[in-house]
């Protein structure tokens, strides 16, 4: 059985619903950021939390785990600037609960949640898994910090891990069933299709005199049933035991500047947004784009969904809710 903490949300929900085809499930959330009806009916529920021994002792103690998959985490960087207890309380002290009772429990299958924000500003415009990683906030050094315990614990206590970072996770599931539901929203993809639906007055563009084409930040999008999938090739290759440790990056390996994110939101719904130039946003850097070319050599993983698809499915999800 495989344990999924923080499965009750945003892309810990949409991992489930694709494992559940393949395994069995039981899901451990606390439900502070995550919903409950998110869950997909075929996983077993525990509301729990991961930094408390005794909720972990009772699902360990009750189901055969053999695999973890993490995503609880608070992942907020401008928060995580300014409450960095919070973050390496919850993202750091809270993983290392979690790896010791696994431990207890000789469960040595771990499948770990980590970010882009682990290479800070990068020095190359593709970055690769070898890129130097110098986060400049507390939330991409909490992640990091994990990174550095796992390999540790992998020579120290035989751990097999897989580190996926992600780059910017958007969209919603093809099942319409859940989507990206963030209160308070922060994202891009969600501001503007919320914009598009009524629910803001404008969308603020955080800077357009970035030194990128056309001035505004450039991200990897990647659908958020790509990283799922990804992450069910990274477990399976786990259990297969072909490889005891692994770290791959979750993209693309195509970047789209804030301004083309907008114009593709506006000729996906019809609809035309209202757009003011902000001050730019503390800690973005200018351009986040992966290469995921190791895990597509490694375990034949490659995203399949692009920006359209992405937004075209947030844009289904989003309406369905209003
Ligand atoms: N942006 C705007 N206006 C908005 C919201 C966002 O212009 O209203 C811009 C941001 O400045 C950024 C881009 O849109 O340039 C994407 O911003 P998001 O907040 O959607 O995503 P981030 O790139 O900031 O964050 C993502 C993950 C984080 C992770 C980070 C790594 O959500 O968890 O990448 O840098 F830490």
């Amino acid at each position: 059985m495989i344990l999924v903490v923080g499965g009750a949300g945003y892309i810990g929900s949409h991992l489930v619903e694709e494992l559940v085809r393949t395994h069995e499930v039981v899901v451990l959330d606390n439900l502070s950021t995550g919903h409950r009806g998110a869950v997909d009916a075929q996983a077993v529920f525990v509301e729990g939390d991961l930094g408390s021994e005794s909720d972990l002792e009772s699902v360990f103690s009750k189901y055969p785990i053999n695999a973890v998959m993490h995503f609880a985490a608070n992942s907020l960087v401008g928060e995580s600037v300014t409450d960095p207890l919070k973050y390496y309380e919850n993202n750091v002290a809270a993983t290392l609960t979690l790896l010791k009772i696994m431990l207890k429990y000789n469960v040595k299958n771990f499948i770990f949640s980590s970010t882009a924000a682990t290479y800070g500003i990068p020095d190359v415009n593709i970055i690769r898994e070898d890129s130097r990683t110098q986060p400049i906030n507390p939330y991409g050094q909490s992640k990091l910090m994990v990174e550095n315990i796992l390999a540790d614990f992998a020579t120290a206590y035989d751990l097999h891990y897989v580190v996926l970072r992600y780059f910017n996770a958007a969209g919603a599931s093809e099942s319409g069933r859940i989507g990206e539901q963030h209160d308070p929203e922060t994202h891009l993809i969600p501001i503007i299709l919320q914009h598009l639906l009524g629910q803001r007055e404008q969308i603020s563009v955080f800077g357009d005199d970035y030194d990128t084409p056309d001035g505004t930040c450039i991200r990897d999008y990647i659908h958020v049933t790509d990283l799922a999938q990804a992450h069910i090739a990274a477990l399976d290759s786990l259990l297969a035991e072909k490889s005891k440790t692994a770290t791959y990056n979750l993209g693309n390996g195509q970047g789209y500047s804030v301004k083309e994110v907008i114009d593709t939101c506006e000729s996906v719904t019809g609809r035309k947004a209202n757009v003011i130039i902000a001050e730019r946003r503390a800690g973005d850097p200018a351009r986040l784009v992966a290469s995921s070319e190791k895990i597509r050599q490694a375990l034949g993983w490659k995203a399949e969904r692009d920006l359209e698809q992405i937004i075209s499915s947030a844009w289904n999800w989003h309406q369905s809710i209003q």
